[in-house]
């Protein structure tokens, strides 16, 4: 037994099959439940217990020996096998990829900057990290207001000598940027990101996105102002979308308003999102008060202007019935996905 067993160990050793098919005999021959190795084991019960003490460990071994052997030719083959259909297939169509759409609050910003654009705007632009001349001072907010208030502005530098530096609270900061750095005439439309520290919830957010509007020259008047917001509306929203304007206050701005427009969903029957009233209110806005236009180097006695200021949030709250604001940071590409056609 033991000289057949030396015979079959150097048999093992020199096989090398040519196929998967000639390994599979081998495994067969040697470790089948009719092998060799099962035979041999038979045999091992009949034969003498002295005999028994030698030759338990070399068929022990002799198995090992085959089991290995197998293992490694088979996993020897399995790769080449693998490496033998990974090939490119040319004729296959392609496997396609993901293409991106736009965020619905680019394609808000960018509707609402054409809009301006085509009554002669420019798109102005200013830092989020702002001082508080240009976030509230120059803006004519009393030392005392309470929007300077920790609650409402990131500070990231409290400093009362020099002035702090905070994390803008609005985009009517670039308007004094804007006219601190020239003359009317003054068009410009100013589309920002700005903070304010609240607490994240579907109505409120740590940070959002506004679109400033700023109009200085000789003589413009309400007038102005509302026929110019009533064109955007329009255009925004759709023919025959009705305004209103109530008053309201805005430290950098006398007189002035809050304009609501007829609710775009119901069309101003009443519905859960104008909670039943018909009207939505979409913006804030005035005649720039004279104090910021002094403030910014402007003679006031000759020049007037007016200044709006909208959430883009609330507009794509609007144009996509988007409740959530959460929804807007959370990069869900299912979300997303939703404007994916809007490739413009
Ligand atoms: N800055 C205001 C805000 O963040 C919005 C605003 C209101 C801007 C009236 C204006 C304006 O330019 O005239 O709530």
């Amino acid at each position: 037994m033991q000289s057949r067993i030396i015979q079959y160990t150097s048999e093992i050793n020199e096989f090398k099959p040519a196929s998967a098919a000639e390994l599979e005999e081998f495994r067969i021959k040697f470790l089948g439940t009719k092998g060799i190795i099962k035979d041999l084991f038979e045999e091992f019960k009949s034969v003498s217990a002295e005999e028994k003490r030698v030759l338990g460990k070399v068929l022990n071994e002799f198995k090992k020996l085959a089991e290995e052997k197998h293992a490694l030719l088979k996993a020897e083959f399995e790769e080449n096998s693998e490496e033998d259909t990974d090939y490119e297939d040319l004729s296959l169509p392609g496997s396609g990829f993901e293409v991106g759409g736009r965020h619905p609050l680019s394609l808000v910003r960018k509707e609402v900057v054409e809009i301006f654009k085509k009554l002669g705007f420019i798109v102005a632009e200013g830092p989020e990290i702002e001082d508080d001349w240009h976030n509230f001072t120059a803006l004519n907010f009393a030392k005392e207001h309470p929007a300077r208030d920790m609650q409402d502005t990131f500070f990231i530098k409290k400093d009362a000598e020099n002035g702090d530096i905070a994390l803008r609270t609005h985009t009517s900061s670039v308007q004094v940027r804007m006219m601190e750095n020239g003359q009317p005439p003054f068009r410009a439309i100013m589309p920002g990101r700005v903070y304010r520290n609240e607490a994240i919830s579907a109505r409120a957010h740590c940070f959002f996105h506004q679109v400033e509007g700023l109009y200085v020259d000789e003589n413009v008047s309400f007038a102005d102002l509302k026929q110019t917001l009533f064109y955007f509306v329009q255009e925004l929203f759709g023919e025959g979308t009705k305004v209103r304007f109530r008053p309201s206050y805005f430290p950098f701005t006398e007189p002035s308003a809050e304009m609501d427009i007829s609710c775009s969903l119901c069309g101003g029957s009443g519905c859960t999102m104008c909670k039943g009233s018909g009207w939505v209110e979409i913006l804030g806005c005035g005649m720039v008060d004279p104090n910021v236009l002094e403030n910014c180097g402007i003679d006031s006695n000759k020049y007037s202007g007016f200044a709006f200021g909208m959430g883009i949030e609330r507009m794509a709250n609007l144009k996509y019935e988007i409740k959530d604001l959460r929804l807007f940071s959370e990069n869900d590409i299912r979300f997303l996905k939703q404007f994916q056609s809007e490739l413009v």
